[in-house]
């Protein structure tokens, strides 16, 4: 097995040589857009060797913005663990629904086998045993089964050799992103040393609000002025400085200034996609704007897909900066 690990370290799958450029190399699986790896890129110091995710409609994202490597979209149970290139830090943000209220707290035991991905990484790591590691959750990830799960979690990822330390970060406080967004994030290192010098990033002050990362006006079809609903909202949304949703019967205001978590079933024929108001309308934000939202750069590219795939994509991902200063964390003790 070694053998073959070594053998695919020196060429990467799809014959192209690794130039030895002093980068840490990280493997970026659930990939879904891209969100951790572009974080991680921006700390300089990482280059990603391979990303996963089975989501074909992810690729198209994925493909656009990175040139390499290209998803790759077996299902990461498919993947012959030898067969990934080498690499130095395991980078995931495993899917929540089998850890998250919403997903009816089936835990470990998600019929769909959702629950279970976290063994599939240690697996990987029990196998290649990489330097580090970030995986990235949602915050009642903790909480789930009294407990019981995220200890579950810990011994598993302890008794591989790791040691690890988790936080709670919001991209509002943490990240100077005008989302209210809470994560759980669990580093883990090899080396003793690292991991006690390692901290997660302080707070910082937020400065932007969602004004700024909103258009003037948006296409037609992402106003509510000519729709049903538009009566039944009208009179509670009346100020222009906050974000404010649809909860099936009534309207929710957020805190001022902030968008509340963005999420992947926003997708789902547009529910909960926030709500602003200005001088043209009521409107749902666009898939851009909720991109803007996770602090994803002006230029990333977003293909022709449906608006419900780039809803569903921007919620699944990650706060970009919030990414980015966990990373530059993790370089400063690598
Ligand atoms: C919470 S999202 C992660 C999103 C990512 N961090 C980003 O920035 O876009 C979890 C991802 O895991 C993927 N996934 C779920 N099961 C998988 C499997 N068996 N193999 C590969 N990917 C899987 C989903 O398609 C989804 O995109």
């Amino acid at each position: 097995m070694y053998k073959k690990i070594v053998q695919y370290s020196l060429v990467y799958p799809q014959g192209v040589e690794m130039k030895n450029d002093g980068k840490l190399k990280t493997i970026d699986l659930f990939a879904g857009v891209g969100g951790i790896r572009l974080g991680f890129e921006k700390a300089k110091k990482f280059k990603t060797v391979f990303a996963n995710d089975f989501d074909k409609t992810c690729k198209d994202t994925y493909d656009r913005n990175f040139d390499f490597p290209k998803l790759d979209t077996r299902s990461i149970l498919d993947v012959p663990i030898e067969e990934l290139p080498e690499f130095d830090l395991l980078l995931g943000g495993f899917p929540c629904q089998a850890f998250s209220i919403a997903g009816y707290r089936k835990g470990f035991k998600d019929d769909k086998g959702r629950g279970n991905l976290f063994f599939r990484i240690a697996e990987i790591l029990g196998e290649r045993k990489p330097k580090a590691f970030l995986l990235e959750n949602v915050k009642n990830l903790k909480g789930h089964d009294k407990g019981k799960t995220f200890k579950i979690i810990e011994k598993t990822l302890t008794d591989l050799g790791y040691y690890t330390k988790n936080e709670v970060l919001n991209s509002m406080t943490h990240a100077n992103i005008p989302q209210n967004r809470e994560r759980i994030f669990i580093v883990g290192f090899r080396d003793k040393k690292q991991a006690e010098n390692f901290k997660f990033p302080e707070t910082i002050p937020l400065k932007k609000s969602f004004r700024e990362l909103t258009a003037d006006e948006a296409d037609n079809k992402y106003y509510y002025n000519d729709k049903p609903l538009y009566k039944r909202i009208k009179d509670d949304i009346d100020s222009e400085e906050t974000v404010y949703q649809w909860r099936r019967k009534y309207v929710r205001a957020n805190k001022k200034g902030v968008v509340p978590t963005l999420t992947a079933n926003m997708g789902l024929g547009g529910h909960n996609v926030p709500i602003i108001k200005n001088h043209k309308g009521i409107r749902k934000l666009t898939p851009r704007e909720c991109f803007l939202i996770q602090g994803f750069p002006d230029k990333f590219k977003l293909g022709h897909l449906a608006d419900s795939k780039l809803y569903h994509q921007a919620g699944n991902s990650v706060t970009v900066p919030l990414i980015e200063r966990v990373a530059k964390e993790m370089a400063k003790v690598l």
